[in-house]
């Protein structure tokens, strides 16, 4: 990026006291301007931490979201406003209303790609980083609506042993991914270890050697002695970890892995949104009110 566009950025984060949050699937440069890059949980903490008068969200529409439910007092800004979770919006409110009538006992478990509607409707959120967890705190007499992600939900199924009922969302981008896929390119580098998101389907999941949020996976590959990883989840993750670990090599094994909702924010909106203070994400207070419950319950879980 040149030096003119980044001054420009730093100057207008210092007049209106902004900070700029990016997700790992960002494009590179946004990853780079960027205060603090995070998953979904990091980022979720940050912004309810964070002493900045404006929060810039470099992700999708539910992150920025949730950092307006969490901070109300600041402003919250989606430089690109088109820039959604389509899995997020696969839950609607009627339909899950309707799901939990048919279940009024079952606790209602959200990932925190929902929208802040199905929020006010939930018992308690969570993130690829602390699904097992934040299910295991349910009394086990407690039956469980998991939503929206089938995916998710069938894997911490199967690492708690809880039975839930299950939302049929899923992922437009992880969920393209096959195994063959993953098959062939551990041929091409036998040597590799394989890290998954748990958004892949369950054949992709099998093949991996370990299954982490995007966070996660970093961590995953500071700690290991190997070489080489096959990275199963969205291509933006590589450019943070050729940056951190220069001397290790990573693989995609699908050209699919591409969100194009993650990577329509461009510099040039962030300079527009720094200007302008928009497009800005507020949501309504009696909304706020509810969705609040479910996501401060999540992050009081270690
Ligand atoms: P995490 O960064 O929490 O693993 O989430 C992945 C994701 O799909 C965000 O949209
Ligand atoms: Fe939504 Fe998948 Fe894109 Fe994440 S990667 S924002 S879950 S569509």
């Amino acid at each position: 990026m040149d030096d003119i566009v980044l001054n420009k950025i730093i100057d207008l984060k210092n007049k209106q006291n902004a900070v700029i949050l990016s997700h790992f699937y960002q494009r590179p440069e946004i990853q780079d301007v960027a205060d603090f890059i995070g998953d979904s949980l990091e980022l979720s903490r940050k912004a309810a931490e964070t002493n900045a008068d404006v929060i810039v969200f470099c992700g999708v529409h539910f992150m920025a979201e949730t950092a307006s439910i969490l901070s109300p007092d600041k402003k919250v800004l989606l430089p690109n406003a088109s820039a959604g979770c389509p899995m997020a919006d696969m839950a609607d409110y009627e339909g899950l209303l309707k799901l939990k009538e048919e279940y009024p006992d079952a606790a209602v478990v959200s990932y925190v790609n929902t929208t802040a509607d199905v929020k006010t409707l939930s018992d308690i959120c969570c993130t690829s980083a602390n699904a097992i967890k934040v299910v295991s705190s349910i009394p086990p007499n407690r039956e469980i609506i998991f939503v929206p992600d089938k995916n998710l939900g069938h894997y911490v199924e199967k690492m708690t042993g809880r039975k839930m009922i299950l939302w049929q969302g899923y992922c437009n981008t992880h969920n393209k991914l096959t195994a063959e896929e993953v098959i062939l390119t551990i041929e091409n580098h036998p040597e590799a270890k394989i890290v998954a998101h748990p958004e892949c389907k369950e054949e992709v999941l099998e093949l991996a050697d370990g299954i982490f949020s995007t966070s996660g996976m970093i961590n995953y590959v500071g700690e290991s002695d190997a070489k080489e990883f096959i990275i199963c989840t969205e291509e933006g993750i590589i450019h943070q970890l050729e940056k951190r670990f220069p001397n290790k090599s990573f693989f995609i094994p699908s050209n699919k892995l591409v969100c194009p909702n993650m990577k329509k924010t461009r510099i040039e909106d962030i300079v527009y949104s720094l200007e302008n203070m928009k497009p800005e994400v507020k949501v309504p207070d009696d909304i706020r009110e509810m969705a609040i419950i479910p996501i401060k319950r999540m992050l009081e879980i270690k």
